[in-house]
């Protein structure tokens, strides 16, 4: 039996820190509501030059490095983003070239800010089928990109950067189980409903968010893929060394680790100072907590999002 095995990780933010209080200058807003409502300090945003491909290059070469491979080995990339570079060719193509790889499989996962555990999971089944060895799986954004700067109710809550694993064959795991799911008749609670046709914007560049839907329906799937995923590995929520979920607010995240029983020191937490990162959120956190030493080889990790789609899934993977 071939499994996949996490082997080195990497994130990067940009330079610049966006702090609560610069909002209030410009909107009826205040760093009280913002650190009380979602618990976000603090959020990166990039230069106007930094595109997706940019930041998950800073985080691959990184991930590259503590993984202790030659970048000529990666033979698969995935990349998940709802920012990509351009409508094509895929952030991953570009992101390969930037890395000096060639012929190797490359493509963008959209799955918005469940994506990185859907390309993780997807990642883990191309290197359980033997076709590929090594694959670079990647979160990267710009989400300040399609944000509207006047609309406080959503401005306030993202950042960008990138997260990158680096997933190799194994013969132990490594990733135990993956859930994936998904509900499209949800599709207009969390959107960026526009596109380009015929050199025009139609719809809408900017997100949309019914928050106070996606919180009651972000908590719900959230406690039930977490216990479908542990079951499918033959597990329990007390083998579970670190929770990692997606960093969209941290009473989310609160309220998803007290129906599940899994303790607040358990659960990685970074929102505070990345903001929601969407797809990059999950790698970020995950590289911060290995890079610090408190996530450490042999711990069992249980990477959990939700997002626009509606989607959502699960990993639970030894490290
Ligand atoms: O990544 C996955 C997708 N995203 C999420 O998971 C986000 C999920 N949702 C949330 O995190 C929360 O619903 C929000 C943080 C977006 C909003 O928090 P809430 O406690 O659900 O507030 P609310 O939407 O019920 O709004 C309460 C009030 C409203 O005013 P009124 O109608 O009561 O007068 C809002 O207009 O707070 C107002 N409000 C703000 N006030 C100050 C909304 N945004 C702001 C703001 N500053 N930035």
């Amino acid at each position: 039996m071939i499994y996949s095995r996490i082997a080195g990780t990497g994130s990067y933010l940009p330079s610049r820190i966006v702090k609560n209080a610069e909002f209030a200058q410009t909107l009826d807003t205040s760093d009280e509501w913002i650190r009380e409502r979602t618990g976000i300090a603090q959020r990166h945003i990039a230069e106007e030059s930094q595109t997706s491909s940019d930041l998950a290059l800073e985080a691959s070469r990184a991930a590259i490095q503590a993984a202790g491979v030659q970048a000529g080995e990666v033979d698969l990339i995935i990349v998940a983003t709802s920012t990509p570079d351009f409508i094509f060719p895929s952030t991953a193509c570009l992101l390969q070239a930037k890395l000096g790889i060639q012929d190797c499989a490359a493509f963008d996962l959209q799955a918005v800010c469940s994506g990185f555990v859907y390309a993780l999971a997807t990642a883990d089944k191309f290197i359980k089928s033997g076709q590929h060895k090594c694959a670079l799986v990647v979160g990267a954004e710009v989400f300040s990109r399609i944000l509207d700067w006047t609309d406080r109710g959503t401005c306030v809550l993202f950042g960008d950067g990138a997260g990158a694993v680096v997933l190799r064959a194994a013969d132990s795991p490594g990733i135990h189980s993956s859930v994936l799911r998904a509900d499209g008749r949800h599709a207009g609670i969390l959107s960026v409903p526009g596109n380009v046709s015929r050199g025009k914007i139609i719809g809408s560049p900017f997100l949309q968010m019914a928050g106070n839907q996606v919180f009651k329906f972000a908590v719900k799937v959230l406690d039930e893929v977490a216990r479908e995923t542990l079951a499918a590995a033959g597990a329990g929520v007390g083998d579970v060394d670190w929770l990692i979920p997606h960093q969209a607010n941290v009473r989310i995240l609160d309220a998803t680790a007290r129906k599940l029983g899994i303790p607040a020191e358990k659960v990685v937490v970074t929102v505070a100072h990345h903001g929601n990162t969407s797809a990059a959120s999950i790698p970020l956190a995950l590289d911060e907590y290995v890079r610090d030493g408190r996530i450490k080889p042999g711990h069992r990790l249980l990477m959990e999002g939700v997002g626009g789609g509606f989607t959502w899934g699960a990993v639970y993977a030894t490290l």
